[in-house]
């Protein structure tokens, strides 16, 4: 019913972008100029008037770090990716119908025209270096107070769920999500908001996330008060609240879970099992669930540790702006957050740590609470691995034999080959390394020999296309998923900013 709506204003955005090419197709073919090197990688960036955003300060970075980069093949694939998602995904900016003083930003992921919490969050951190405080609607801040104030948006209305329509205002058509036309979710949800109802607690994290960042670089607190952000992080902390919820109550009876999710699926990682409520977990260890991972694959123990990690430690950095606010009850709403962001660490360090046979004392990804835990890593941010790039306060040691481990094949989701070893994940498939795992085992390693291995696979391994896919077959160049993913190409690009602060010299090697 939707659909037949929507359909007549179908054609206005079609019809305004027929002169430029559609990035999906363009970015799977080599366009020239090639680069110099040996790898002859691909130009991958729109013509100046096809981009769908335009920052002096990127394009002054591009320039600068041609000087820095002495690989020329290493800077194509910088030059691609850095301005990946200004170039490609600002699909829309304006203002809300209800507030012209609003900001709104609708930003797709890449290949699916839909915005997601956690993609959105992080396409613009890769910007994070370059923001700074200004009014002006053409600046990165104002980009960042459009995501900020339509992600509270739609957390006020559909707190679980993990992914969004455009907002009426842009007239954009909804994207169509055949995958979950037959979901059947609690809470339910519009499909004229909603692209996906997966809960996952690393989204609630995405806005805290983003709205840590905003404040960090542009001390801008009286943003905050401005729109609807405390009710966003009320509605947050509810959901947080109410995920901590275990399976059975002390006196056996079964609860009723806040939310459950079932799709009829060939996949086990697309659906729950229970009627939609997941696998048991036990009473009030002080984690929240999370019925999926941030790969929006389901998680098999719901206590999702790298996900109540992250959560803890962007609840820590939001109640300082909370706290700051000094309107309403925004000093009890700080105390809730902090006491939270305690609670959730203090459970990670107790339940979410365990003994290897051979690595000794490890985080577990999942655990359900009973004893049991999932061993393993996913490439996708949060993950172990990442623990310490998002700011979370790992446990020296912990973290030392943990990452060990998930280098090794003793992490099932290790893959090897020719082409790429790195951590993968189900969702795209074994065998099937990612590259933004790559990315995250430089952003967490001092070790310039171990930073450069990395650097030298991520250049061979793109097919030529000079782009992050989001995995590559080990053993197959040519076998790769997603040509569009524009969170994994600004991730390169703040790593390769972050190396040239911290560890400049791998930036002037050969990877030829
Ligand atoms: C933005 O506008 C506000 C309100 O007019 C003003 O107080 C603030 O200084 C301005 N910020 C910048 C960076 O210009
Ligand atoms: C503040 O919190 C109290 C108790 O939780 C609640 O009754 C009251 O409505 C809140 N006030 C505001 C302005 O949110
Ligand atoms: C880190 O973990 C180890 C092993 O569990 C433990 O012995 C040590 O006390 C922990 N260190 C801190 C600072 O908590």
């Amino acid at each position: 019913m939707h659909r037949k709506l929507l359909a007549p204003i179908l054609l206005t955005p079609l019809l305004a972008s027929a002169q430029c090419p559609d990035y999906s197709t363009w970015s799977t073919q080599i366009h020239s100029p090639v680069s110099s090197g040996n790898h002859a990688l691909s130009w991958q960036r729109p013509s100046s008037s096809c981009r769908t955003f335009t920052s002096p300060l990127v394009e002054d970075t591009l320039r600068r770090l041609e000087s820095v980069i002495a690989d020329p093949d290493l800077y194509r694939l910088f030059q691609n990716t850095y301005p990946n998602t200004l170039d490609t995904a600002i699909k829309w900016r304006g203002h809300s119908a209800d507030n012209a003083a609003e900001e709104l930003t609708f930003v797709i992921t890449g290949d699916i025209n839909a915005m997601w919490l956690r993609d959105s969050a992080n396409q613009l951190q890769s910007y994070l270096p370059l923001l700074k405080a200004s009014n002006d609607t053409n600046s990165l801040a104002s980009l960042y107070r459009g995501v900020i104030n339509l992600q509270a948006r739609y957390l006020l209305t559909s707190p679980y769920c993990n992914s969004f329509q455009p907002p009426p205002e842009s007239n954009i058509p909804r994207a169509e999500n055949g995958a979950a036309n037959n979901d059947n979710v609690v809470p339910g949800y519009s499909e004229e908001e909603v692209f996906e109802c997966k809960y996952e607690v690393d989204s609630l994290a995405a806005f805290l996330q983003i709205s840590a960042d905003y404040h960090g670089a542009t001390g801008d607190a009286a943003f905050f008060s401005r729109f609807s952000w405390v009710r966003a992080v009320e509605a947050v902390l509810k959901v947080a609240e109410d995920m901590k919820t275990p399976t059975f109550a002390a006196d056996g009876r079964v609860l009723k879970s806040p939310y459950t999710f079932t799709r009829l699926t060939g996949r086990a990682t697309e659906t729950l099992a229970n009627e939609g409520v997941g696998n048991p977990v036990a009473r009030d260890i002080g984690l929240v669930r999370s019925a999926f991972r941030p790969s929006d694959d389901a998680t098999i123990y719901q206590f999702f540790v790298p996900g109540n990690m992250m959560f803890s430690v962007y609840l820590d950095k939001t109640a300082g702006i909370m706290r700051g606010l000094k309107t309403g009850n925004s000093t009890a709403l700080a105390g809730r957050m902090e006491e939270m962001a305690r609670g959730i660490r203090q459970a990670v360090e107790r339940h979410g740590v365990v003994r290897h046979p051979v690595y000794g004392v490890v985080y577990a990804y999942e655990v359900d609470g009973f004893g049991s835990a999932n061993i393993m890593d996913d490439a996708n941010i949060p993950s172990l691995l990442s623990a310490p790039f998002f700011g979370y306060p790992v446990n020296e040691t912990v973290y030392a034999n943990t990452r060990r481990m998930l280098l090794s094949p003793s992490n099932p989701y290790y893959f090897r080959g020719p082409v790429l070893s790195a951590i993968g994940g189900p969702h795209a498939g074994l065998g099937k390394p990612w590259p933004m795992a790559s990315i995250v085992r430089i952003l967490t390693s001092r070790d310039e020999k171990e930073v450069e291995g990395e650097l030298g696979q991520l250049v061979r391994s793109t097919a030529r296309l000079g782009l992050m896919h989001e995995s590559v077959d080990a053993w197959d160049e040519g076998r790769w998923t997603r040509q569009w993913f524009s969170w994994a190409n600004g991730l390169f690009g703040q790593m390769m900013l972050g190396l040239e602060g911290r560890m400049k010299g791998v930036l002037g090697r050969s990877y030829q």
